[in-house]
């Protein structure tokens, strides 16, 4: 079992298993809810130049790490580049707009580096190889402990091989027990990039259910969770927690760095509670058949199949 709190990232960096969301909260809020957050427990947070939250994420950091006697070494930090995407009327960044972004974000965070970089999505073509070689620069440069990507499916990792790269330590993705991605999946643990689940909780009817937090896909989907025989819901009873700690133990006990988000407070600190209880392996292999494919995040076609 791996229930340890932590997992290699590298051979110098350890990132926690249990990380912290930050998508969809607002900047003037992120700091009290962060604040929250390491006062519960959490020792990684995840935030992005996309979510316009940096600065608030970065002074909850600060009040968090004051208030609980801690220092930068204790808490794991990830931000995200965002690679800017022509389809959407945005220029795409450069080697050198790259490395400027996380001197942005840093000052934004009130950091001097961040524990993980990575780029949100491979968004184009030309110039996704001059941003990993962006993110390669600036972890020489350590304002990245670690560098990784997002939403990378295999075509676009392997580009990065034909190149002569160095490989990404993670990809950040959309996991839960609805969307498995059991050949990605693969693919990482081949060449030892660690998987980070995002979305965790998107079985829950609940899941994003504030006006406007919604995704496309996710309609159909809610239904069934509202279903009285919902396996989630089965374990959730046998082991006498929620349906969303049994999500999170899922991502964990596969090895996944998980990262909840909750503006609630007795949910967020529910959710931080995921080390007390362990899915057997009976129960583990009955999860393993509900995978239903994609998931429902906005993703990035794979260069390697065909449209
Ligand atoms: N790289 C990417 O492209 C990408 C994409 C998506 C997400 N992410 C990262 O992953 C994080 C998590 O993903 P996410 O925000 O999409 O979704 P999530 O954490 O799976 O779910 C969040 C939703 O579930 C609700 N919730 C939280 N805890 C709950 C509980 N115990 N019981 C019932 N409902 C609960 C939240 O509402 P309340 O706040 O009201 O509790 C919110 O509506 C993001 O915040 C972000 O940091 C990355």
């Amino acid at each position: 079992m791996r229930n340890d709190r932590e997992r290699d990232l590298a051979a110098d960096v350890k990132i926690p298993y249990l990380g912290f969301g930050t998508y969809l909260i607002p900047d003037g809020e992120a700091a009290a809810v962060v604040e929250e957050a390491i006062r519960a427990g959490y020792r990684h947070i995840d935030t992005a130049e996309f979510y316009r939250n940096e600065t608030g994420v970065g002074a909850g950091i600060r009040k968090g790490l004051e208030r609980e006697g801690l220092s930068r070494r204790d808490i794991f930090v990830t931000t995200k580049l965002w690679p800017g995407n022509a389809a959407w009327g945005q220029t795409p960044k450069t080697t050198e707009t790259t490395i400027s972004s996380l001197d942005e974000s840093l000052a934004r965070l009130g950091l001097e580096y961040v524990d993980l970089y990575l780029i949100h999505a491979p968004f184009d073509r030309e110039q996704r190889l001059a941003q990993w070689r962006g993110l390669v620069a600036l972890k020489e440069q350590k304002k990245a402990r670690a560098i990784g990507v997002s939403n990378f499916h295999i075509g676009h990792l392997k580009e990065l091989e034909a190149a002569g790269l160095p490989q990404p330590q993670a990809n950040q993705i959309e996991l839960h027990p609805w969307s498995q991605k059991p050949q990605l999946v693969g693919y990482l643990a081949e060449r030892g990039i660690v998987p980070i689940a995002y979305s965790s909780l998107v079985p829950l009817s609940t899941w994003r259910s504030a006006p406007g937090h919604d995704s496309a896909k996710t309609d159909a989907m809610k239904s069934d969770g509202r279903r009285a025989d919902s396996p989630f819901k089965a374990l959730a009873a046998k082991h006498g927690v929620s349906e969303a700690q049994v999500l999170l133990r899922w991502g964990i006990q596969k090895g996944y760095p998980v990262l909840p988000k909750s503006t609630n407070v007795d949910r967020l600190r529910q959710n931080a509670d995921l080390f007390s209880f362990h899915i057997d392996d009976g129960d583990m292999a009955a999860l393993e058949q509900l995978d239903r494919g994609d998931g429902v995040a906005w993703s990035v076609g794979d260069p390697t199949r065909a449209a």
